[in-house]
């Protein structure tokens, strides 16, 4: 099959994108009355018309995430291959709910997860499974968690506990945990700040501190999440040592690598991830530094059997269990129905191969040094370390709000600003387009010049 015509539209939308705002200037209302005026539904319009315009409107109503200038959340550029794999995905409407309606697609991602698998350095019974993001492998990670401690959590949930966990993390750490105590029913004062240090790593004599007087005071210490590249400066909690620890204390070491566990396939960039091959579960998102579409998280695990019952579900609807060394998904992860999230990773690997991969992922964090000795160069004070492509920075008496409406209303780039520890807000620039160059970050770099 040939899809010329696919990539000629995407090729033009990149180069539209690119050339475009990034930043749209709009108010709900506005958004809602034009809605109203052409879209209640009483006559059909033909498709081309609808598509035309909708398209039209995400090319005027939204921050453009695949702008070379987006200097943002995570969100990434994405390759040709992963959207001609949501087309096929969307075409074929796999479900993955079990192994023997979709043979296919469902060994096409247990093929993908056991490559990064491999290079996390997880054992080969290890799990995974393709989650709808980050949020939802690190929910999997204390439900199989919990599950694991406590074998009578499945059945008679928290109140047949002799002790209530608890779970330690920075403040640093992805704030999905604080809605994942809440949901499982932990309550957010299960979720424990450990200290960190003057690089926002986590203290692991203050972790050491809080575990004691946890078991002390008659709490069941739970888990450790350590992230590997945090969401407002790419801290990189040590691995190694907490994964000594949590050995030697008996708690479940899950390492969020939400958006830095990329960089495992870098030979560049993987010592900083040592450690990782300890942990009990690990958080990946593909659609972060994988540079894939939205909704495609990953979620890996060292305990099989741990998976198998947190998930555990029989039921004389679904098709009978397939024979043989496969899992249905249903009884192994959060969702039911599941659509095929793998594929665009898959074929985006596929076509570039590791190498091509490993190129993309330097190049970003190549992009991210330009821009932070830029920034310095420039007279910005860069307060974060890290070896990943986020820069945090600031100068004496800067207004954050202010300057980034000032870079917005120019169409310069897009950041965002991020409170450190318990400092003021300072400026957040993450490299998340493998399409950004030199020459955009200098550009951006000299333009901000002249709004201070
Ligand atoms: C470290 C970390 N963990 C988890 C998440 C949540 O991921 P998602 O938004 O894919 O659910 C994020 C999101 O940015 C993150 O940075």
């Amino acid at each position: 099959m040939a899809f010329d015509e696919l990539r000629s539209l995407v090729a033009t939308l990149e180069a539209d994108i690119a050339s475009g705002p990034i930043v749209p200037l709009v108010t709900p209302q506005e958004i809602r009355s034009y809605l109203a005026s052409r879209y209640d539904f009483t006559k059909p319009q033909t498709l081309d018309d609808v598509c035309a315009d909708v398209e039209r409107m995400l090319r005027t109503w939204q921050v453009q995430v695949t702008h070379p200038r987006y200097f943002g959340l995570f969100n990434p550029s994405v390759t040709l291959a992963s959207i001609i794999a949501e087309t096929l995905v969307a075409m074929y409407n796999p479900q993955l709910a079990t192994w023997r309606t979709s043979p296919a697609a469902n060994e096409i991602e247990r093929h993908t997860l056991a490559w990064l698998m491999g290079k996390f350095g997880l054992p080969a019974d290890a799990i995974g499974c393709f989650t709808s993001g980050g949020a939802e492998a690190n929910l999997s990670a204390v439900v199989v968690a919990l599950t694991r401690a406590f074998p009578d959590y499945g059945e008679h949930g928290l109140r047949g506990l002799p002790a209530s966990p608890a779970i330690y993390a920075t403040g640093e750490a992805h704030h999905s945990f604080n809605k994942i105590a809440h949901m499982t029913g932990l309550g957010r004062r299960a979720i424990r700040t450990v200290a960190t240090d003057r690089d926002l790593k986590m203290d692991l004599g203050d972790l050491a501190r809080r575990v004691a007087e946890d078991r002390e005071a008659g709490f069941a210490p739970l888990m450790v999440v350590g992230t590997a590249g945090t969401t407002g400066a790419g801290a990189i909690d040590p691995l190694p040592e907490l994964a000594r620890f949590c050995r030697s204390q008996g708690l479940w070491f899950h390492v969020d690598a939400a958006w830095g566990g990329a960089a495992i396939i870098s030979p560049l960039l993987r010592d900083h991830l040592a450690g990782i091959d300890a942990a009990d579960s690990i958080t990946c998102d593909a659609h972060k530094w994988f540079s894939v579409p939205m909704a495609a998280g990953m979620f890996f695990c060292r305990h099989p059997d741990a998976v198998g019952e947190a998930f555990r579900a029989e039921t004389s609807y679904m098709p009978g269990k397939t024979a043989g060394p496969v899992r249905d998904p249903y009884t192994t992860s959060v969702q039911w129905s599941r659509r095929f999230i793998g594929l665009k990773l898959f074929l985006a690997l596929a076509q570039h191969g590791e190498s091509g991969y490993v190129e993309m992922i330097e190049h970003q964090a190549r992009m991210g040094d330009v821009l932070r000795e830029s920034v310095k160069r420039s007279g910005w004070r860069v307060v974060n370390t890290t070896p990943l492509p986020v820069i945090c920075f600031t100068r004496d008496g800067l207004d954050t709000a202010k300057f980034l409406a000032a870079l917005y209303q120019r169409q310069i780039a897009w950041m965002s600003e991020v409170r450190l520890g318990n400092g003021a807000p300072v400026l957040r620039a993450c490299v998340t387009s493998f399409r950004t160059t030199e020459a955009d970050i200098e550009w951006v770099v000299r333009e901000m010049d002249h709004l201070t």
